[in-house]
């Protein structure tokens, strides 16, 4: 623990050194006395002055300080609740607070309080079934290589498009603390991919080029692309209701989709994977991504949901169709990847599970943002991936966690 006192023992030749304090102290009140005077004191160049010191003066003193008022002009007034809102908000967006989405606020500390880093779990059962010959089938094989060959970029999709093109048209400061948080642990997310890569001395230019090479991956990837590149033109601007509708979109597109649909047949098959003993650091490392993305998963919801209520006119028929449409094409895209995945059964699972399974998320997905389900009758065939996913239900989780910290390059394997 930090003690200031340390910083306050009498130094040697205390006595000169409270001199000079009390000289300083006396130099502090002629500054507060006489401050515009004294600061232009301060700035004048002097003969002791360095050419280096001496350049940044005299830039100093040409600045033009009317730029940077113009940008807070009618941002500069005190905030009012009821002068923020999620996108258009003309409210200074550097005032956290008063809060006006007190969810947000809570999500990014509940956020804060589940945070964890990869090299805490274990990898070393992984590594020693990885390179045992007869330690998983092909097609178990598969399913690892097919996911961390996914996962391994989509993190890196999502936080992307997060920082350079949600944050910026988001114009709310607690949703932006989120925001920051989350791309924070998209980054983790990659991390922890990368680490059970190099544990697992898996061929590193095959997993990330996945994206490009394997179609069922690449789809993925791509359709998600397709909306980021839409909105991450640095002169694109919301504020009509057809560019609020192409925001509106990318976030659909995220956020039900990529981390709402796209993640869950390779979650579902990697936890399925630990629960039967196997790869279990990796399965740890998935579960903890995903408790974190189903944090994820319910802001967008929330800040879908709360643009809707301030813009209602956004949300009119075709504007259902068309997010009904893509819920319905991102279901599809998982579907043929859980069959390119899982050829035969495997894991207590095949491919028409997993289709039933993925069908019961759209639904989900379809009714959170207010819309009806499209898959009528279908049920849920992994209740236990409910159960992972509840941070309330295991409060003690995050302290009973492997505190072992060994990187994947230090490990080694006899
Ligand atoms: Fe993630
Ligand atoms: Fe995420």
């Amino acid at each position: 623990m930090l003690s200031w006192d340390e910083f306050d023992k009498p130094e040697e030749g205390a006595a000169p050194a409270k001199a000079a304090a009390a000289a300083q102290q006396g130099n502090t009140d002629a500054l507060d006395s006489d401050a515009a005077g004294s600061v232009e004191q301060a700035r004048a160049i002097d003969a002791n002055d360095s050419a280096a010191v001496a350049r940044a003066k005299a830039s100093l003193n040409e600045l033009d300080i009317q730029e940077g008022l113009d940008d807070l002009a009618g941002a500069s007034a005190r905030v009012h609740v009821g002068d923020k809102q999620m996108i258009n908000a003309r409210a200074d967006l550097n005032q956290l607070v008063p809060f006006k989405y007190d969810w947000a606020w809570q999500k990014y500390l509940d956020g804060c309080a589940n945070h964890w880093m990869p090299q805490e779990v274990n990898m070393n059962a992984d590594i020693a079934l990885w390179k045992s010959k007869d330690g998983l089938s092909e097609d178990e094989r598969r399913i690892v290589m097919r996911n961390l060959g996914f996962f391994s970029t989509a993190d890196s999709l999502v936080a992307n498009n997060l920082v350079l093109a949600v944050y910026r048209l988001i114009t709310n400061p607690e949703c932006r603390q989120y925001i920051l948080r989350q791309a924070f642990e998209e980054a983790i997310h990659t991390h922890a991919y990368q680490y059970c890569i190099e544990s697992l001395g898996m061929d590193e230019g095959e997993i990330f080029n996945m994206y490009h090479e394997i179609p069922s991956v690449a789809k993925k990837a791509s359709w998600g692309l397709k909306y980021t590149r839409s909105i991450s033109d640095p002169k694109f601007e919301t504020g009509t209701p057809e560019t609020d509708r192409q925001f509106l979109r990318n976030l659909i597109a995220y956020y039900c989709v990529l981390e709402g649909i796209f993640f869950y047949c390779g979650f579902t098959q990697i936890l399925s994977m630990g629960r039967r003993n196997k790869m279990t650091g990796t399965a740890e490392q998935f579960q903890y991504i995903l408790r974190d993305e189903s944090m994820h998963l319910n802001f967008g919801i929330d800040v879908i949901n709360q643009i809707k209520i301030e813009n209602p006119h956004l949300w009119d028929a075709e504007m259902k169709d068309e997010a009904t449409q893509m819920i319905l094409q991102g279901t599809q895209l998982e579907i043929e990847y859980a069959r390119d995945t899982m050829p035969r059964g495997v894991l207590g699972m095949n491919a028409s599970m997993m289709e039933d399974y993925l069908k019961f998320i759209a639904n989900r997905r379809l009714t959170q943002i207010g819309l009806p389900e499209q898959y009528p009758g279908t049920s849920n065939p992994f209740p236990w991936m409910s159960e992972i996913m509840d941070l309330k239900k295991e409060k003690n989780f995050f302290e009973t966690r492997v505190i072992e910290y060994q990187t994947g390059g230090a490990l080694s394997w006899d």
